[in-house]
């Protein structure tokens, strides 16, 4: 029988399975500072090989591709196909220098071995999971990522706040709880959870909603 965790998973995948085609529409513009975060963060460099969990309509796998050039390789995963095939044919039209693939999965059970990257992304995934699950998908991507990599990770903030979008966005959650709403989460206390140690934390915004980006170092 699924467990709940599985039910909910299923659930996302449908959800962002409708919600493909639209995507890039809806957030293209209010993620991309966002994105500037992250890769400022990450520094990929020529040669590496990165991985984005949650890599949706595949936009920064074409960013990361263009810095890590023809020498390096970029791996999206996604538990949506749909989002994945979004992926797949805005790669198809958009010029980029070095091998991407794209593959359905879930970012709390990765399909990579051990020591896979040099480095990972997710960027407005990790706060979809359900508790207890957040720090296992960081513990994958630690797991994945070589010993001195980096990992950044993005994610609607569970800041204290008087600010009224993130008071509406608690509000939209609770009158819809079928429905895809991330839940604010405090990303740098999960890090350290999952035995990680946050080095960098920057603030950006997404639909006005606060969002932490942190950097952390995989130990050598
Ligand atoms: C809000 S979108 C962000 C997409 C992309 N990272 C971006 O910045 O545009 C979240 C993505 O995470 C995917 N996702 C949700 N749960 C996931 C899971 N457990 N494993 C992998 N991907 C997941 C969704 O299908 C969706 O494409």
């Amino acid at each position: 029988m699924a467990s709940d965790l599985d039910l909910r998973a299923g659930r996302l995948r449908r959800s962002f399975n409708l919600l493909a085609p639209a995507y890039d529409f809806l957030f293209f513009q209010t993620t991309e500072e966002v994105w500037e975060a992250a890769l400022s963060l990450l520094q990929p460099q020529e040669g590496e090989k990165i991985l984005d969990v949650g890599s949706g309509t595949g936009r920064l796998l074409i960013a990361l591709s263009q810095l890590v050039g023809a020498s390096g390789s970029v791996q999206g995963l996604d538990i949506s196909p749909a989002m994945c095939r979004s992926a797949e044919r805005q790669i198809a039209r958009t010029p980029h220098p070095s091998e991407i693939a794209v593959i359905p999965g879930d970012a709390r059970r990765l399909p990579f071995a051990d020591d896979s990257f040099d480095g990972a992304v997710s960027v407005l995934t990790l706060e979809l999971l359900q508790r207890g699950q957040t720090e296992a998908a960081l513990g994958e991507l630690s797991r994945v990522v070589r010993r001195g990599g980096r990992i950044v990770v993005a994610s609607i903030a569970d800041a204290v706040t008087s600010d009224r979008p993130l008071q509406y966005y608690e509000l939209l959650r609770r009158a819809f709880p079928l429905a895809y709403f991330g839940r604010p989460i405090a990303l740098r206390r999960l890090a350290h959870a999952a035995g990680l140690t946050p080095r960098i934390a920057m603030r950006r915004a997404f639909l006005r909603l606060p969002v932490d980006v942190l950097l952390i170092g995989v130990p050598q």
